[in-house]
This record gives C-alpha cells, sequence and structure tokens, in this order.
C-alpha cells in the first residue's frame, strides 16, 4: 500500500510498561498486587533477597523465563513495530517489561529494567542470552555463578542515558500500560509534559498521573493499534482519526 501519510516531523517516544503485556497472559505488577506468584517482591527482586536465597531467586526467575515460551506477542506490540517500521527510525520504544514480545513481534526496544531472556555473571558481569533455567549455571566467559540481568529495586536501570536522548529529541510521548509508579520512568511523562511535548496516556484505566495531553482508556489490543492507526493517518496528537 501507499506509504500513510505521516506528520513530517514526529519523533515519537513509546514508555511501555507491564500492562502492554497483560494480554498475552503475563500478570502485571499490580494486578498481583506486589506479589508474584506468591511472592514477596522484596524477596525476589532485590539484590538483598538475591544474596539471601538465590535458589529461590532462581527458581521464580526460571519460571518467568520459562513463561515467555508459552506467550505470544498481541496486537499491541504489532502496533507498535509496525509503527516503528512506517516512521522509520524516529520511533523509540522504551519499555520497563522484562518479556520479550515487543522483540518477538519485530520492533527494536530499549529494556530499562532488563530482560529474561540475558543472564550476568557475578563476577565479571559478562552477559549472555539466555533461555533455559540459571540456577545452576556457571558463567561461559569465566565460571563464576549467573543472576537474572535484570534490575531489582534499589539497582541502577538501564541505558538511561540513551533514554534522556531519545526523550528530548521526541516531539510526542506516549505511555502504554504503566501505572506510573516506579521512578525512574514514572517521571518521564512529566518531563515530556515540562519540555511542552503532547502527551497520550493508554492504559484499561487512566492513572490520573502527569495530567496527559490525551486518555485513550481501554484494552491495548484495542487502543495502540487505533492510536497507531491515528497517528499514521496524519491525525494530530489528541484528535481521533476520521
Ligand atoms: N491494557 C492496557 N493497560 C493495562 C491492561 C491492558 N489490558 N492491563 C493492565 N493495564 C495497566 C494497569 O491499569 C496498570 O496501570 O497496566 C498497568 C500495569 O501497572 P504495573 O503492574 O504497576 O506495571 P508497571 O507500570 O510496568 O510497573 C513498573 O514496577 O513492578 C515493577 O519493575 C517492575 O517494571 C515494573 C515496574
Amino acid at each position: 500500500p501507499a506509504r500513510a501519510h505521516t506528520p513530517p516531523m514526529t519523533n515519537v517516544f513509546v514508555l511501555t510498561g507491564a500492562g502492554v503485556s497483560a494480554e498475552s497472559g503475563i500478570r502485571t505488577f499490580r494486578d498481583a498486587n506486589g506479589l508474584w506468584e506468591g511472592h514477596d517482591v522484596m524477596a525476589v527482586a532485590t539484590p538483598e533477597g538475591f544474596a539471601a536465597d538465590p535458589a529461590l531467586v532462581h527458581r521464580f526467575y526460571d519460571a518467568r523465563r520459562a513463561e515467555l515460551d508459552r506467550v505470544r506477542p498481541n496486537a499491541a506490540h504489532e502496533a507498535l513495530a509496525r509503527l516503528q517500521r512506517e516512521l522509520d527510525g524516529r520511533v523509540a520504544i522504551v519499555t520497563q517489561n522484562v518479556d520479550d514480545l515487543h522483540e518477538r513481534a519485530g520492533a527494536e526496544v530499549l529494556h530499562m529494567h532488563g530482560e529474561l531472556r540475558r543472564a550476568r555473571c557475578t563476577a565479571r558481569g559478562h552477559v549472555h542470552r539466555w533461555s533455559g533455567p540459571l540456577a545452576a549455571a556457571v558463567c561461559p566467559d569465566c565460571g563464576a555463578s549467573m543472576r537474572p540481568d535484570i534490575v531489582w529495586f534499589g539497582e541502577m536501570p538501564m541505558h538511561l542515558d540513551r533514554i534522556e536522548t531519545a526523550l528530548a529529541g521526541a516531539d510526542l510521548f506516549a505511555a502504554i500500560g504503566t501505572s506510573g509508579e516506579v521512578y525512574p520512568a514514572a517521571g518521564y511523562a512529566e518531563a515530556a509534559r515540562a519540555a511542552g511535548i503532547p502527551t497520550v496516556e493508554i492504559n484499561l484505566e487512566p492513572t490520573g498521573g502527569a495530567r496527559f495531553d490525551e486518555v485513550r482508556a481501554g484494552p491495548a489490543t484495542r487502543e495502540v493499534p487505533a492510536w497507531v492507526d491515528a497517528l499514521l493517518s496524519g491525525a494530530r496528537p489528541g484528535e481521533r482519526a476520521r
């Protein structure tokens, strides 16, 4: 089909959270009310928890990594990958999620909280793609024990410099499926607003945070494709497609 008319100068910054993967069957943090598979998050998602009981933490993440083989990208992941293809090189997708569903839908994405499909050695930080269990693994490079390459509470998120650069160059900011409760991601909508960038929130229930210019309430598999269609049809941010 002819290339859809797109706004000439739009550089889009998309921040996604657990809500974009919810309809693929991956539970959101909030729905689990702070418990993941029955575990207190602080016991399985902190360096202290890992030091105290590495076997428990490995069991927890091995289960979440195995779950990835049973879920698939949904229409929201696919629509964001389409947006990235159509606005070639002008769409930055930053996710707080550690699943691989954006990539499996064909998108390039920055994982600010790390990835389930990566493991890191505890001695020298060697990072390796990983698919199976990690509990008894040793680093292929140096033989040390391994940990999930996931950013735990209290640790520094990844790619912050690249994220800030993308945000600084954006003309449009969209927060999709995130409760906006965990910083620094939660501060990005406010930063966009302070920079005078139009902001969109797509969420099952509006979070009421950061005073978005446009709110699309509903399931991501319905609202994200509709938003992408509107954007690619040249609708100004905030307008609905005709
Ligand atoms: N469609 C759209 N939004 C949805 C859907 C859906 N089908 N289902 C749930 N949501 C929304 C919820 O309304 C909520 O606002 O997704 C959001 C999920 O919020 P959280 O569970 O807090 O997930 P997230 O915002 O990604 O959490 C951020 O906190 O749990 C830590 O490090 C973890 O990356 C995570 C970070």
